[in-house]
């Protein structure tokens, strides 16, 4: 780490120390209601659209952390988040004096904001998949926060839900024996018909790249997450509802050196057994030489030995209470216990830059029709 990104987190860490809960109340206008509190780690939010709304309800219910500020180009959208509300970003970097932004405006907004944060004095950025608007871009905002001293992170959230860390914990323990196998089956069931996505992602109808782009690059990082880096990537896409633009319906497949292969077999039109498909949006299987694990859209992790037909149950199906096994809190809880306590940070836009090139080879690959050895730099 660099000594001026050191000097920043143990200013941050000494900014937040006396705090131990979350002390901010809930009022109007930001403009009007700008209030001192000193102690806490001051956070606000670019964005106050569908998905933001997961993002205000975390950060309320966080210990040692104030929102001070909902920006949104539509205030309306901003004021009816509860907090102190601006429709510039500007404006409200100025008068919130945040420590940290948290991005959650689409990618044509960030590189942008990630400028504008850093110059008016930022000292920490989380910022939503997917990340901005092209490689450049991303390189060039990994630049501006390294340069600055400031951590950059991708709200890279799917690796956060209980499950996967229940699957990588499981793996830890070598309870699988040798990995050789993972199958992710994304069956969203929301791609049908004219009215596809409409009620709650309209924008899903017209981008040119969809499936993998906007959704599946979830597994691209959690893939990684619990097999490491690929050393070929192969991908097969079709579109299958003729409303939208972009596809919705294909597979990517991972090699690994040591043989080990991960599937992402992905189908929107197609559902699965789940009281709500959004919970997990599909079901997985890990599987090794001594056992198999087994994700169910309930969110619940079974193990069946080698050999067995009984499943013990490693990880139980409960109520949820945010999206998708609360996984949106829990990666803001682990951006807090880095910059606070300094705890090692997963998912920083420069390690994120890997997800991006494996992206853009998934999309050539699915082009050229062949499988892809060699990806570009990050
Ligand atoms: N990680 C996840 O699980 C997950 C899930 C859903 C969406 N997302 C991502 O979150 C981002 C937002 O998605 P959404 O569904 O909330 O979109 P949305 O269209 O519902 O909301 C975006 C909001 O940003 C505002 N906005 C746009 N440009 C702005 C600007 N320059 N300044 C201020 N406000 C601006 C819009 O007015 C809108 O309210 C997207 O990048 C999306 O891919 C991530």
């Amino acid at each position: 780490m660099s000594t001026i990104k050191k000097m920043k987190m143990q200013a941050l860490q000494k900014g937040a120390a006396k705090t131990t809960q979350c002390a901010y109340q809930r009022q109007g206008d930001g403009e009007k209601a700008m209030k001192k509190d000193g102690e806490a780690l001051r956070v606000a939010c670019l964005g106050a659209g569908y998905f933001a709304r997961f993002h205000y309800e975390a950060w309320q219910g966080l210990q040692r952390v104030r929102l001070v500020g909902a920006c949104d180009r539509d205030l309306e959208k901003a004021r009816a988040t509860g907090f102190p509300a601006f429709d510039e970003l500007k404006t409200m970097l100025k008068m919130a004096r945040p420590d940290l932004l948290d991005i959650v405006t689409p990618p044509q907004t960030h590189l942008a904001a990630i400028r504008m944060a850093i110059d008016n004095g930022v000292k920490a950025l989380i910022c939503q998949k997917p990340f901005c608007n092209s490689i450049e871009e991303a390189r060039e905002a990994v630049q501006l926060a390294e340069a600055a001293g400031i951590p950059l992170v991708v709200h890279e959230n799917f690796r956060f839900q209980p499950w996967y860390r229940a699957i990588r914990q499981a793996l830890d323990d070598k309870l699988v024996g040798d990995l050789l196998q993972v199958t992710f089956r994304l069956r969203t069931g929301d791609g049908q018909g004219p009215e596809a996505y409409l009620d709650r992602q309209p924008y899903f109808q017209q981008m040119p790249r969809l499936l993998i782009h906007e959704t599946g690059v979830h597994w691209i990082d959690t893939f990684r997450y619990l097999l490491g880096e690929p050393d070929a990537v192969y991908a097969d896409l079709r579109k299958l509802n003729p409303v939208i633009a972009g596809e919705d319906a294909g597979y990517f497949i991972f090699d690994y050196p040591n043989g080990a292969r991960a599937l992402f077999d992905g189908n929107r039109l197609l559902d699965h057994a789940a009281e709500n498909c959004r919970t997990t949006l599909g079901e997985a299987l890990v599987e090794g030489t001594l056992g198999t694990l087994s994700l169910a859209g309930d969110g619940s992790v079974r193990l069946r030995s080698f050999g067995s037909t009984e499943e013990k149950v490693l990880l139980a199906a409960r109520k949820w209470q945010g999206f998708g096994g609360d996984c949106v809190k829990n990666l803001i809880c682990h951006v807090v216990e880095g910059l606070l306590d300094g705890k090692p940070l997963e998912n920083e836009a420069r390690d994120y830059l890997k997800v991006i090139a494996i992206e853009r080879a998934l999309y050539r690959s699915d082009r050229e029709g062949m499988k892809i050895r060699e990806f570009e730099s990050a």
